[in-house]
């Protein structure tokens, strides 16, 4: 114990010293300017090679590293002859509303052989983030990891080394994901499936033609490493585990938690988790433990339920030469594909750090409640179509019997100009009416919906609790909702219909998590609280894309506050026009 808190303190102090720009003080900051082009680049897996929309040619993209407070400048250059633009997922855009970047929200989209330079600063936020495309599917093969490291001292013993190699997660199709996304949109119908998963790219050797294609992380024995994982899938929630060596939860979508130990993470798309893993194991000859991620199915329809696998590789003497050879044998902690126990258990184990340096600021009073079912819709096939959906309709999906329509302009640009060009402000804050939510036969109720672009007005620094309700519509189902420019408190999560008497009583206004995106438990709810400190436009949605694609989402506007420090300045001269 003395040994290792002598270390920790040894290493923040270093760290410190390594991350401070030696001339700086808390109030001087530095700009950190990156170049993102976007571009094609051949790529091959699973022997199948195609042009892949990358950024500078990288697959997963570059990682970009920040200091807390520094002003962060990226040159986005499209390249292509497609739309594009670029999400700082998790990133506050405390008054850069401009910067944040999904289409038709935020920003008009960046145009072939155009460029944008997003600006904005990371202020009081510390830990490992991610930055995606936000037009279309685009984020199938553009996305990266966004750490930024802290100007204070990690609050757990520390990792003595400090694994920068991010874990990303994320889905590989051999067909042009475009393709993919334009096919699911003609005719209504579920999506191919990937071909395969990824563990930073790589598909690993449980695949076909993949034995090559295998990421490995090293380690020396002893040492304990923090692994930043990230799921950067399109359409699936994963479950992931190491063999023989438990993992401790110490941070989830950039915010401390409090450290416990878990043999396997649950983690959505939009989430990260920070785990620190020790090589405290005795490896065998190849010195080799897989680590693996498959999906946590809550969805009757189609799924690859296929398994990634990399490699965590003790670097033990010289002579451990051997080639790792099949079978791999699966972390026997990986649950099963349905293990909704393990889900749970798991996610009601994550808990503010609420320390003194970094406390927990959940509201204990609300403003405002808003309640929205979160749900999935058949609407029936247009006479002149063929619709692949279930019986042979149309899927849709909806947030208050709202499926959210894309604009053809930008929201914010309009709200900026006091407008409501191409949007209405008043997306209901119930469901039309009260019925048994997630009790109603799947299949047999009239699941049509509504179709508009509303979104919810708030003023500047109201306290909002929005209670997300899944339905049985279709498949109940598990839906990772994310909050852009903000991050709020998970303060309950139940399964069945939410009670407004009864629930509220069960919160957690201590040490609820804090996060920017929730896995709705499926077939149940779950109620956040957040506080409208950014003014701007900010989009709500569903991350698995299929259903931000047939509309799970909506988004709301908040105003300007009194003061200058609350106002959303004007938008860059270099924003992209419509
Ligand atoms: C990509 O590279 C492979 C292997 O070098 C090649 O066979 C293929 O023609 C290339 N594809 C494209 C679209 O350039
Ligand atoms: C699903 O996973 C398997 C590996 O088990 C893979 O061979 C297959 O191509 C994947 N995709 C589809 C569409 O089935
Ligand atoms: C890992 O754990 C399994 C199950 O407990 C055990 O059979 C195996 O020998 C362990 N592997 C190594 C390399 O220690
Ligand atoms: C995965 O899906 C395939 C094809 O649908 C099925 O044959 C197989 O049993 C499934 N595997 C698991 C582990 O559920
Ligand atoms: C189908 O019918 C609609 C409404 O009558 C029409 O607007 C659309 O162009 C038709 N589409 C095709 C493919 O014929
Ligand atoms: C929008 O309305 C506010 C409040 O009336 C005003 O201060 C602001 O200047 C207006 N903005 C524009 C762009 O007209
Ligand atoms: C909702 O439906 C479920 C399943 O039929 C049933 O168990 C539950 O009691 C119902 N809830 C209410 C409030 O009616
Ligand atoms: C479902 O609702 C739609 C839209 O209101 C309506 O056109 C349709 O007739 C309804 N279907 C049933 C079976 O109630
Ligand atoms: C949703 O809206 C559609 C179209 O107006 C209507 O038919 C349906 O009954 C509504 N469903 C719910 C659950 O409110
Ligand atoms: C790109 O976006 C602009 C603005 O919305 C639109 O006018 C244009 O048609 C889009 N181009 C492509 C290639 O999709």
């Amino acid at each position: 114990m003395e040994t290792k808190f002598h270390n920790f303190l040894l290493l923040a102090i270093s760290l410190l010293a390594t991350q401070l720009p030696s001339s700086s003080s808390s109030s001087t900051s530095t700009i950190k300017k990156f170049h993102f082009n976007v571009e094609w680049k051949n790529i091959t897996r699973l022997c199948h090679s195609k042009l892949l929309l990358t950024v500078n040619g990288k697959y997963p993209g570059p990682t970009i590293d920040v200091n807390e407070g520094d002003n962060v400048h990226v040159t986005v250059t499209n390249k292509v002859a497609r739309n594009t633009t670029i999400h700082w997922h998790g990133v506050r855009q405390m008054r850069s509303a401009w910067a944040d970047g999904p289409a038709y929200i935020t920003q008009c989209p960046i145009g072939a052989g155009k460029a944008y330079t997003y600006k904005f600063s990371v202020v009081d936020q510390r830990g490992t983030l991610w930055w995606h495309a936000h037009f279309s599917w685009q984020r199938a093969s553009v996305y990266g990891a966004f750490i930024i490291h802290p100007r204070t001292p990690f609050p757990f013993s520390l990792p003595i080394y400090p694994a920068n190699v991010p874990l990303i997660f994320g889905e590989w199709w051999n067909e042009d994901v475009e393709r993919v996304e334009n096919e699911m949109m003609l005719y209504g119908g579920g999506p191919q499936i990937s071909d395969a998963y990824t563990f930073n790219g790589l598909p690993g050797p449980l695949y076909p033609c993949s034995d090559k294609d295998i990421f490995i992380q090293t380690v020396t024995p002893g040492k304990t490493y923090l692994l930043r994982i990230i799921n950067a899938a399109l359409n699936d929630e994963l479950f992931f585990a190491v063999a023989n060596h438990t993992l401790t939860v110490v941070e989830i979508d950039g915010v401390y938690t409090k450290p416990f130990a878990t043999t396997a993470i649950m983690i959505a798309p939009g989430q990260t988790t920070n785990v620190l893993l020790t090589a405290d194991q005795l490896p065998g000859p190849t010195g080799i433990f897989t680590m693996a991620a498959r999906p946590y199915l809550t969805s009757v329809f189609h799924f690859n339920n296929s398994t990634t696998i990399a490699f965590l590789k003790y670097q033990t003497n010289p002579t451990s030469k051997h080639p790792p050879i099949p079978p791999y044998p699966l972390p026997q902690n990986l649950p099963n594909l349905e293990d909704t126990l393990f889900a749970a258990n798991f996610l009601n184990s994550l808990k503010s750090l609420g320390s003194k340096n970094f406390p927990c600021k959940v509201p204990q009073r609300i403003d405002k409640q808003v309640i929205t079912t979160i749900s999935l819709n058949l609407q029936d096939c247009p006479n002149n179509q063929t619709c692949r959906g279930f019986q042979e309709k149309r899927f849709f999906a909806s947030m208050n019997n709202q499926s959210f329509v894309r604009p053809s302009i930008s929201i914010l640009e309009s709200h900026y100009h006091n407008q409501t060009l191409g949007f209405s402000p008043d997306f209901p804050e119930r469901p039309p009416f009260a019925f048994n939510y997630t009790g109603v036969d799947p299949f047999a109720e009239n699941m049509s919906t509504s179709f508009g672009t509303r979104v919810l007005q708030l003023p500047y620094g109201a306290k909002l609790e929005i209670v997300l309700q899944d339905t049985n519509f279709l498949n109940p189902e598990n839906h990772p909702i994310h909050v852009h420019g903000h991050n709020f408190f998970v303060v309950g999560r139940g399964f069945g219909n939410f009670d407004a008497e009864r629930d509220p009583l069960g919160y957690n206004l201590v040490d609820p998590p804090e996060r920017n995106t929730v896995a709705v438990p499926v077939g149940g709810w779950a109620a956040i609280r957040l506080v409208m400190d950014n003014p701007g436009v900010w989009f709500v949605h569903c991350h698995l894309e299929e259903h931000t694609s047939w509309g799970l989402a909506m988004g709301f506007t908040v105003e300007s506050g009194r003061e200058a420090s609350q106002r959303l300045p004007p938008p860059p001269s270099d924003l992209p026009p419509c």
